[in-house]
């Protein structure tokens, strides 16, 4: 639940009778975060923090206290629009969310659940999680903060330009799951116009015969198999590049390295990355092997959506700055190794490097829209 004291600074915001404010919402795989900004000022804003929620029961519960605080803080208060970022497609304004456990039903939520005084009616968006953040990733270049939170890699392969491409932008996030969006800017419209997509479940492309990873791959990739879908199927790009996949590949290099099979409830992702810059090598080894796959979906994503600009975002992405400055001419080799080397020339990439929660900024610009 968030806490009174912090709300009760809304009430600096009261004009006349009313006290207008807008509301953004992130409900991430542990819980939501919350912004409540100034309707007439997005200057100003509080962050309640973090809130747990792990179901719809839940995350519900979490926002009807909210809304019950906040008339207790100022019974004027009105809110006059609000977003929410969901991971998982949204289909008919409701979404079942793909980073959290349970049964379907537990985690299926329409935006008629909302609480009304927090959502209103025909002032409430939905948005996919990186939706979200690609419309954060505007917010902040309208801002001017955007080029000061990444860092270009492999300069020496492409030229420097503006993270915000002035045709398209990919906008990748690799934490529970694996999102990505689509920024286009074009002469047809006048703001620039965010897509939604699911490529995170593309299935992997796998390196043939003669490549060097060819063998180390095949046993990582027939190991995840072997996990999620019987031997059978090739996995999909989330089923490595997301905190479970983590988990899975240093469940397979410790058992290379030792015999020994870890339990995955043993294996705490953050602790494997942590490991992994310490430079022990199971967790080197998956560490970068989450990285390498990362940057193969990042190249056929950029590749098939044509974009000039391809943004890898999120707080791991910050985390793991030294490790992925450490790798980056694996990683670059990675990214530009592909059959029509041509389309690589001009892709730029930029690694996040300084914490920023685009999803919150991108649901608090589209409240305000
Ligand atoms: C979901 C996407 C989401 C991504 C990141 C995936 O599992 O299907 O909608 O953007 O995770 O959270």
């Amino acid at each position: 639940m968030f806490s009174i004291d912090l709300i009760q600074q809304i009430k600096e915001w009261k004009r006349g009778s009313t006290l207008p404010i807008c509301l953004g919402c992130d409900v991430g795989g542990s819980g939501l975060r919350v912004r409540l900004s100034d309707f007439h000022d997005s200057a100003k804003y509080v962050d309640l923090g973090h809130a747990k929620a792990q179901k719809t029961a839940e995350l519900l519960k979490v926002l009807e206290d909210l809304q019950q605080k906040i008339l207790q803080v100022e019974p004027t208060t009105v809110c006059l629009g609000a977003a929410i970022a969901v991971a998982g497609p949204i289909k008919n304004n409701t979404v079942i969310l793909t980073n959290w456990k349970g049964p379907a039903e537990e985690r299926t939520l329409s935006i008629t659940q909302l609480p009304k005084g927090l959502f209103p009616k025909d002032r409430s968006y939905f948005l996919n999680d990186l939706e979200a953040g690609a419309y954060g990733v505007i917010a902040a270049y309208e801002q001017s903060i955007l080029e000061e939170n990444f860092v270009q890699l492999f300069t020496d392969r492409a030229p420097t330009g503006p993270i915000l491409a002035k045709g398209r932008t990919a906008v990748l996030a690799m934490g529970s799951g694996l999102g990505a969006a689509l920024v286009t800017r074009t002469p047809l419209l006048k703001n620039p116009l965010v897509l939604p997509t699911e490529l995170g479940h593309l299935q992997i492309a796998p390196n043939m015969a003669t490549h060097k990873y060819f063998q180390d791959e095949q046993e990582l990739i027939q190991h995840i198999s072997d996990h999620y879908y019987g031997g059978k199927l090739d996995p999909e790009y989330e089923d490595i590049c997301s905190g479970r996949g983590l988990q899975l590949a240093f469940q397979f290099y410790h058992k290379k390295l030792t015999g020994e099979v870890l339990p995955l409830e043993q294996i705490d992702a953050g602790d494997v990355a942590k490991k992994a810059i310490a430079g022990e090598k199971d967790a080197y080894n998956a560490l970068r092997a989450h990285y390498i796959f990362y940057l193969r979906a990042a190249k056929a994503i950029a590749t098939s959506l044509s974009c000039e600009s391809c943004v890898l975002s999120l707080d791991n992405q910050v985390k793991n700055h030294p490790f992925v400055m450490k790798i980056a001419k694996e990683l670059e080799e990675e990214f530009y190794e592909f059959i029509r080397p041509d389309w690589m020339t001009s892709v730029r990439v930029y690694s996040q490097k300084s914490i920023l929660n685009f999803n919150i900024l991108g649901t608090d610009y589209m409240a305000h829209a």
